[in-house]
């Protein structure tokens, strides 16, 4: 028998340890989150997509009374990227989640996220970076594969 670890290296900011287009970005995603579409959970998630042309695209989360017809932010923005820049890379993420009109402590993509966010990855030959945005720390990971380590891949 072998043993295997992953370990899966993160980077903690604090806000004003952040770049100017890296503060914008969480900005906006709070205002991603804040016209979110949630009113079963309350739950109001935002999330930015940085593309390689520079433009960024937004997307909040949409829930439906059939709950699982919902959806996360980051599959709202990272579907909405590929419909309209269907051939441009993606940089980064930013997520945040606002409850209450307050911003939370960092909250990390579902699993049905981190598979879109892996086949983004694949797509396009390039990481994704990951930044979990919060009121005052903010996590960076760099790259989807270091958050679905074994993953499931056909190609
Ligand atoms: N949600 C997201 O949009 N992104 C996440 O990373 C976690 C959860 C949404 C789904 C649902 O509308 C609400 O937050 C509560 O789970």
């Amino acid at each position: 028998m072998e043993k295997y670890s992953i370990e899966i290296p993160i980077r903690k900011f604090r806000l004003n340890e952040l770049t100017d287009d890296e503060r914008l970005w969480i900005d906006t995603a709070v205002i991603s989150a804040k016209q979110a579409y949630a009113p079963y959970s309350e739950f109001h998630v935002g999330a930015v997509v940085v593309l390689a042309n520079g433009k960024i695209v937004t997307g909040n989360n949409q829930e439906n009374v059939a709950y699982p017809s919902g959806m996360c932010a980051e599959r709202v923005a990272l579907y909405y990227a590929s419909a309209r820049y269907p051939d441009v890379p993606v940089k980064a993420i930013i997520v945040i989640a606002v409850k209450d009109g307050v911003i939370q402590k960092h909250i990390s993509p579902c699993g049905a996220c981190r598979q879109v966010l892996l086949e983004t990855e694949t797509r396009f030959n390039q990481p994704v970076r990951i930044i979990l945005g919060g009121s005052d720390e903010v996590y960076m990971i760099e790259s989807a594969e270091l958050l679905l380590p074994v993953s499931f891949q056909s190609f």
